[in-house]
């Protein structure tokens, strides 16, 4: 079932998701429809508060990438109680987009390397350093569990350059191709 997508201006967005525990209910039917939301929406990774649940879970497909990336064919993962230990001081600055906030594409420095904590599908515990492309869409889907978005991490001058963009969103003014829960005024 495709879900709508909250978009920026949604409380939601602003609030520090909860772990969860096995037994949450229909978590294998809501992690099926955040892949049915997130590949009609044509994103790559979508974190639960995008779909208005305050709850720590992302899922990621890379496949589409597979053509630069051979490393993400068929890559297809769920996060569960995704926690960010530390980053690597090495950064790098990549364009990033949200489905939160369509028609926002801006570059984003973060660290190129990190060290995160999170429970697969099966609630198996994973402990690992992470790197690369896959590193970056990590950071950008676990900000999103700690009540952040892109936006917030531009140069008060890049923010700027966004503000009106940012405004019209934030009062439900945004087109887009997918079902979205939007502020309306
Ligand atoms: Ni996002």
């Amino acid at each position: 079932m495709i879900l709508p997508i909250y978009l920026y201006g949604q409380p939601v967005l602003k609030k520090v998701a909860e772990d969860i525990t096995p037994d949450y209910p229909q978590l294998s039917e809501l992690i099926d429809n955040m892949f049915e939301t997130m590949h009609n929406a044509e994103g790559i990774g979508l974190a639960a508060p995008q779909i208005g649940l305050a709850i720590r879970l992302v899922v990621v497909d890379l496949d589409v990438l597979a053509e630069d990336y051979p490393e993400y064919k068929e890559f297809r993962k769920v996060y569960i109680n995704a926690h960010i230990i530390e980053g690597s001081d090495e950064t790098d600055s990549m364009e990033e987009g949200c489905l939160s906030l369509p028609g926002i594409h801006e570059k984003v420095t973060r660290p190129s390397r990190i060290h995160v904590k999170y429970l697969d599908e099966n609630f198996v515990e994973h402990d690992e350093w992470v790197d690369g492309f896959l590193a970056r869409v990590m950071q950008h889907e676990f900000d999103h569990l700690e009540g952040k978005v892109f936006s917030d991490r531009l140069s008060p001058l890049r923010r700027q350059m966004n503000k009106n963009k940012l405004l019209n969103l934030a009062k439900g003014k945004a087109s887009c191709a997918y079902k979205t829960k939007r502020v309306l005024r």
